[in-house]
Order: structure tokens, then sequence, then C-alpha cells
């Protein structure tokens, strides 16, 4: 375990500048505005930086938990495991928490694997065939971990080889599939592609199964046949209990696309709403509504089958209505679409015959019946005072949107359960608010809005050649902090820069709101070799760069 380095910043106070060792070469849009506000949580925001450092507004800190490769203390099928590469998505879970107890100090954290950099993994440069060793030893690195942390003072430790400790990867044995697609689909191996995700309130984790595709083209897996993954068992939710009582099992109700995230809510009369963005350019914003009703103190297990009996819609922006993906109540309107569809798809489209084969296919369903194309929809979260729902909306270079948005939809009657809406733009990315491609999102107690930036390591990274102008403002991917109630609504503060290369992922507050902890994903991405290393985070030195999951202190 390594404490990563506090940077404080020389800061003269609100309303003036910030002063960097290594500012960005082109200094921020003037905002006259945010310069006369107070920053929430007293805290004294950063400006952009290119530092190789987890970079910190005043007065937070953090601490590295855990980093790539560590031992979990563990033996699973294939030895000694260790922790998985590209640490995205995080759940806290109260290690009480099963007995009605919210322990804010100890906890398990489920934290997803995303990807992983063939270079430092596997040794693959990108020359050649990838030997099916490479490949185990990349199957081995995706997926999801089960860490037991605790508070010590001001820092959190993992505790290594604690019962609950667990490896899921590309290699796990087998995973159910539930609901109506069970029988179309081969029994899943592993998980992969888990990008972000959410947590039931029975506390288990919802894992999404992402750029699964990638991984037999740009991860070539396929450059061994054996090895080759069949898509059909990727592009799912996985659910996962950390306390190991409930069976892992990808819910097919949930639909097949590349999930980005899901937001669990609990509507009005007690049905379970997720909500789901898809990202891809042109691709849509998803809900699942259960039929049956979350109680509290039902068991885990009949909780669990909420998931696995509902209703899967998609949203239609123009008219505010969410569209049911309900085989029998589309199966007309799919035989007749107007939208224009490839031969492909067409011929895909026809050969639906239920429901189990709608959501197999829901997104080529979802564009048949005209759900509206967005800009990337990356997470959502629900506001923990109203309820209305924030999306993010990355980018969509395709018509020009470089930067993104965040958008506020709102239930008609406030009714997550319903089928109409409205919306609204809460925040638009570029220089004058200082967000760009806005990614993962979360919310504290006090409804102040959480907001990582994605934009690509290529275009900010630590080459001036490859470096987009579009994106010389920002510096390195951030963490900014927008509160959404008072005067300061809407306005964005820097609370935090990653080190070169990297991506900020998984924000996720502790039950008391004391710490958040905190992913820095790929630092280093661009590196070519391993003798030419762009990052050294977290350990310094000629170390390899690796992905860590930290906690923040301070609040
Ligand atoms: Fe894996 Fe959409 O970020
Ligand atoms: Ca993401
Ligand atoms: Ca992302």
């Amino acid at each position: 375990m390594s404490l990563t380095r506090r940077t404080f910043l020389t800061y003269v106070g609100t309303g003036t500048a910030a002063l960097l060792a290594d500012p960005v070469s082109s200094a921020p849009f003037p905002n006259s505005r945010r310069e006369k506000l107070t920053p929430p949580l007293g805290m004294k925001p950063i400006l952009p930086s290119r530092k190789d450092e987890l970079v910190l507004a005043e007065p937070f800190r953090s601490n590295v938990i855990i980093s790539w490769g560590d031992a979990l203390g563990t033996d699973g099928p294939e030895g000694a495991e260790t922790f998985g590469f590209n640490n995205d998505f995080i759940a806290y879970f109260p290690i009480d928490a099963r007995s009605g107890g919210r322990n804010p100090d100890e906890g398990l954290l489920w934290v997803n694997h995303e990807y992983m950099h063939p270079l430092f993994v596997s040794g693959f440069t990108g020359k050649g065939k990838k030997t099916r060793e490479q490949i185990r030893t990349e199957k081995l690195c995706v997926g999801g971990s089960i860490i037991h942390v605790r508070r010590e003072g001001e820092n959190w430790k993992h505790l290594p080889g604690s019962k609950f400790t667990r490896r899921f990867t590309a290699l796990y044995p087998e995973i159910a599939v539930s609901g109506p697609s069970a029988e179309q689909v081969p029994l899943g191996i592993g998980t992969l592609a888990n990008c972000s995700g959410g947590r039931t309130p029975w506390f288990t984790a919802l894992s999404c199964e992402e750029n699964y595709p990638d991984y037999n083209l740009g991860g070539r897996w396929s450059d061994v046949p054996a090895e080759a993954i069949d898509d059909l068992q990727y592009g799912w939710i996985v659910e996962v209990d950390p306390f190991n009582e409930l069976p892992p099992k990808k819910h097919s109700h949930l639909g097949r696309f590349k999930h980005e995230n899901a937001a669990v809510h609990v509507g009005p009369t007690g049905r379970i709403v997720v909500y789901m963005g898809d990202d891809e350019v042109d691709q849509h914003l998803y809900k699942y509504v259960s039929a049956g009703k979350y109680q509290a103190t039902a068991s885990r297990a009949a909780n669990q089958k909420l998931l696995e009996d509902g209703v899967l819609m998609v949203a239609d922006f123009a008219r505010g209505q969410w569209i049911e993906l309900v085989y029998s109540q589309v199966k007309d309107t799919l035989a007749k679409t107007k939208v224009k569809l490839t031969d492909e798809e067409k011929k895909t489209l026809a050969s639906i015959g239920s429901q189990g084969e709608l959501l197999i296919y829901t997104r080529l369903v979802a564009k048949a019946l005209g759900a509206t194309p967005l800009d990337r929809c990356e997470d959502c979260e629900v506001h923990p005072l109203d309820g209305s729902l924030y999306v993010a909306l990355t980018n969509n270079s395709r018509h020009g949107n470089y930067y993104g948005q965040i958008v506020r939809l709102v239930e008609d009657d406030d009714n997550a359960e319903g089928t109409r809406f409205r919306y609204e733009i809460f925040l638009a990315g570029g220089a004058q608010t200082g967000v760009s491609c806005p990614d993962n999102l979360a919310f504290d107690k006090a409804g102040n809005l959480w907001v990582v930036c994605d934009m690509s390591t290529e275009m900010i990274g630590s080459s001036p050649k490859k470096r987009s102008r579009v994106y010389e403002p920002f510096g390195n991917n951030g963490l900014f902090v927008v509160p959404t109630r008072g005067e300061n609504a809407g306005e964005a503060f820097q609370f935090a820069s990653g080190p070169v290369e990297s991506e900020l992922t998984g924000p996720w507050f502790s039950e008391d709101g004391k710490t958040l902890f905190l992913s820095v994903q790929h630092p280093g991405e661009e590196s070519e070799s391993l003798t030419d290393l762009t990052s050294h985070w977290p350990r310094g030195g000629k170390e390899m760069p690796r992905p860590s999951v930290v906690a923040i202190r301070g609040f």
C-alpha cells in the first residue's frame, strides 16, 4: 500500500487564480460568474492539470487501497488470485448490511475491471498473433473483484484473504441467465467488459458488460479460435452477491446492449426501476420496471426475483414517452417499421419471434420502434432529494458534439414506474463550465452531483502531436462537483485531476458520506513500450503505472 502524494495547491481565496506548477498551456476560458461564488464543501477548487498525480482540492486527501496485481490472499481455479486491471465501477457494502446495519467504516467493495492493456498485462505488443497463454493471462485480469476493506484512522486498508474475497474473471466457470432469453443464450462463461453498475436495495452489485465485442476485435482473443468469445454470452447485466449467498445471474429482462450502468430506484408503489445507458453514439436510454414490489422484510432471494419479471422500456425524447419493449405488443409495429434499416438489420428483425429474441436484439428493436438516438449515453443517477434522473451524454463527434452534456429527466407525476417524462439540459460540456465529456455520476447526501470526465486519452495524452486542440483547455481527465440547489446550482467546481492519460471512474460514497471511493483507470495508457512509460502513478520512480482504487477523506 502506498500513500498518494498529497498535492496542495497555492490558492489565494476564491475569486482569484490558482497557481499550478505545470498548468495546461492554454488557460481555461474565464468564468467571471463562477469566480464570485463560494465553492461547496469548503473546498478550494483546482485548475486543470497535466501532472502525473491524483491532484485533489484542498483540504481533501487520498490513499491507495489496492492496485492492479496486488495479491488478494485467495486461491482460484487458476492459482493465487490478484486484483484485476482497469478498475472501474465501485460499490460499497457495509459489512453488517444483511442484518440492517450501515457500518461506514468496514465493508466489502465490488470493483469492476473493465478491460486490460495488453502491453502491461500479457506483454503483447500488437505485432503478430496473441498466444493462448497471453489470452488466458488477459482473461484473468478482467471481470470484477470483491475485496474486504476497513478504515483505520484516515486511511482505508484492504484485508487480504477475507472469507468474502472473490474474483470473477472471463474464466469464471458459469453464470446462469435469468428471464426470457435463458433458453437462447448458452450458459455464459464468466463476465467481461464490466464498465459501470449499480447496487440493489438487497445489497447485491449489478455489473454492466459494455464493450464485449472488442475482445475478439481490438482485444483479439479470436487469434486463438478456442479462446474467442461467444458474443451472445455478453452484453448483459450480471448480478453478483458480495456476501456469496445468492447465485450470480445475468438478467436478460434488462436487455442486451453495451450496458454502461444500472441506477436502481424504488418506485412509488415499490416496483424496482433500473435506469440504464447504452454507451455508443446514437444508442439509447432504457429503464426496467419490475412486475413485483420490493419488500425490505422479504428474503434477499425473493427480492432478487424482482429482476426476473418486468418490462423493459426505451426513451423517445421527442414524445416524452417510454416505449415498452414487449414482443406481443410491438410485433406488428416492428413488421411495418418505417425506420431506415440495413438489409442485415431487416433480416435480423424479421427473425425475432419471441420476447427472448427481442431482448437479445434490444438495440435493433429500440431503433425500429423510433427510440431517440443519443450522444453516448453513459452513466445516469437518481437525485436523492427529488427523484429526477441525471443522464450523462459523453459526446458524439459524428455531429460536432465534442463536449457532451448532462440531461435532467423528470418523470410525469414523479412516477418512475410510469411511461411519460419531460427533460431539460442541466449542464452543457465545454470550456464555459470546465466539464468535458461527462461520464460516471454520483450524488452525495446534499444532492451535489459528482461528475467524472472521459476525454479520449489519445487526444489528451502526453504526445503533443496526437493531442486534440478541442480538449487543450481541460488538461487531464478530472472530477467535478456540481451543486443542484441554491445559487451555485449547475456550476461545476473541479475537485480532482487524474494522473497522465488516466480516467477517474466509479465514484461511490460510504454510507456516512465521509469517504469517497474512486477508481483511477488506465494511467499511462498511451505508453508504447515498457521502457518508455508515459505515467508512473501511483508508485513513482521508474515503476509501471497501476490502475488503483483510492479512498478520499476530508468531508
Ligand atoms: Fe466503459 Fe462507457 O465507459
Ligand atoms: Ca464509463
Ligand atoms: Ca468511459
